[in-house]
């Protein structure tokens, strides 16, 4: 993909200057005050694997990575994150390209292998409809980047804010175990055994 920032402007008044790098790519934008990044990325930049589900903040469907910090989409203006460095469910595959295992650098372009996370959500049946999908895989790409969850209990809890309306949850946790607390002894398989309790909403 080319390096040179690509330049969009939209019609309307009271348009506002901003540069963004979404999924590794420098943009140019002309935005209204009032757009969203969710509505940027989804009408703006057809970047419409981020989905906008309520639109209030409540079900994490519009989870993105700014700076490496998951973050909604819908809570947000474009013009608030001016400068910002954006990773949508579309740039995740690149992620994973950027460091091979031992940390060091790898061509970006040297593969299109799916994000370890990705590869887990299909190993583990982790989704029905999908819709909830994206924005699962980026909190939960957010959430190994915080190191907070060390066991299945917090990797639910810190996952609580990304709703599945289809109740994939336990496949879903397996999945983020799996990647977030690695090969620890009995991680996943601890998650598989812990019963969903009827009535309420596990994370
Ligand atoms: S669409 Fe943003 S949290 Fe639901
Ligand atoms: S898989 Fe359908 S909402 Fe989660």
């Amino acid at each position: 993909m080319a390096d040179s920032p690509i330049s969009l402007a939209f019609p309307g008044c009271s348009q506002h200057s901003l540069a963004l790098r979404i999924n590794r790519q420098p943009y140019r934008l002309e935005v209204q005050a009032w757009v969203t990044l969710l509505d940027l990325l989804r009408d703006k930049l057809q970047l419409t694997g981020t989905k906008k589900g309520c639109d209030h903040g409540q079900c994490g469907a519009c989870t993105v990575l700014v700076d490496g910090r998951r973050i909604n989409a819908c809570l947000t203006l474009a013009v608030m994150q001016d400068g910002r460095d954006i990773t949508t469910v579309e740039g995740l595959a690149g992620l994973r390209d950027e460091e091979d295992e031992k940390g060091e650098k790898v061509d970006a372009d040297s593969t299109a292998a799916l994000h370890p996370l990705q590869q887990a959500f299909i190993a583990h049946d982790a989704f029905q409809c999908g819709y909830c999908t994206p924005g699962q895989l980026c909190s939960a790409v957010g959430l190994i980047n915080e190191g907070h969850a060390h066991t299945p209990d917090e990797v639910r809890e810190l996952m609580s804010g990304n709703v599945c309306r289809c109740g994939a949850y336990p496949q879903i946790t397996q999945a983020v175990c799996e990647v977030a607390l690695g090969a620890r002894p009995g991680a996943a398989q601890r998650t598989a055994q812990q019963p969903v309790v009827i009535g309420t909403v596990p994370a």
